[in-house]
């Protein structure tokens, strides 16, 4: 097996099989030495076909690692308070230790009062005020699962991120604002650049870590770059070709491949790991949930571990 420090670009299909192998035992011993098994209640209302791929990669993901997955599929037009009485249920049922409301919601729903009728404890989107609260002032709290697997994939490829000039490309709730809030922590100085940001290209090419999150294929061109910058694309982007669905993200990877010293490729980059995540925040929210203190380190402990018996 290759040593995955090494390599220019990232494999984060690899890195999240590990991670999710290593949650997969720790849940073994939840099971074996406190007779636990964690649960994690999804919830998708509506069809997109998107959200349907996910929620399937989810429960399938989580089976593998022993989580107990449980499904809820409504209808679009299911009303809010309907969700929101099964959300009060799941949040007191002790076999589920975190919940995922699949986003986007139907329009006739309130995306921010659904969220916030999740438990805290249960949160494992991170998505919660208190946990978005508690990730800005500590660091500490759930982290959203996209903004997590992309840290965790810097701190591999880098290690210590203190000092680096980080962009964060897109402010969203779901992976820019928390991204940064994440990076901060990390003691990287930190810029956020959005759509009506000045010279986009100018404030990216001061990046040592550009991370695109803005749903847009290939805007980030090679004149964008610093040469030997690491680049972590989040855009997954369905571009409809030849009677098939090709995958793609913001930076326009042929272009500025030999600049970077490291880069995410679309598919098979931030993905995996926003799944790998997950589970691992369900971990988390089990422990917690016991009383336990939650392992530190486990990601980088699988990956160290497995890189040294290759
Ligand atoms: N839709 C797109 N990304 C996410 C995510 O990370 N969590 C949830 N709940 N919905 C999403």
């Amino acid at each position: 097996m290759s040593n995955l420090t090494d390599q220019k670009v990232i494999d984060g299909k690899a890195m999240a099989a590990r991670l999710r192998e290593a949650v997969g035992e720790q849940v073994a011993h939840l099971q074996t030495h406190h007779q636990v098994t964690p649960g994690l209640a999804v919830v998708l209302v509506g069809e997109d076909p998107a959200s349907q791929v996910y929620v399937r990669n989810k429960a399938r993901h989580a089976g593998e690692a022993g989580i107990q997955s449980f499904e809820h599929r409504l209808d679009a037009s299911v009303s809010e308070p309907a969700l929101l009485a099964l959300i009060d249920q799941l949040n007191h049922d002790p076999a589920v230790n975190g919940i995922l409301v699949q986003l986007p919601l139907p329009a006739h729903m309130g995306e921010t009062r659904v969220i916030q009728a999740i438990v805290p404890a249960k949160d494992v989107d991170g998505f919660h005020p208190v946990n978005v609260g508690q990730v800005a002032i500590d660091g500490q709290g759930l982290t959203p699962c996209t903004p997590l697997g992309c840290k965790l994939l810097l701190e591999h490829q880098l290690g210590d991120l203190s000092g680096r000039h980080a962009v964060v490309l897109g402010r969203s709730n779901i992976v820019g604002k928390p991204m940064a809030n994440l990076l901060l922590q990390a003691n990287c100085t930190v810029t956020i650049a959005h759509s009506r940001t000045q010279d986009l290209p100018a404030i990216c090419r001061q990046a040592d870590i550009l991370v695109a999150a803005v749903g847009r294929p290939g805007m980030v061109k090679r004149d964008w770059i610093k040469p030997g910058a690491v680049l972590i694309d989040v855009g997954i982007n369905r571009i409809e070709e030849d009677d098939r669905t090709r995958l793609t993200g913001d930076i326009d990877f042929p272009a500025v491949q030999d600049l970077a010293s490291a880069i995410t490729p679309v598919p098979g980059g931030v993905g995996p790991m926003t799944i790998a995540c997950l589970l691992l925040n369900t971990l988390q929210a089990s422990y917690q949930q016991l009383g336990l203190p939650f392992p530190d380190g486990l990601a980088e402990r699988a990956w160290q571990a497995q890189a040294t018996t290759c």
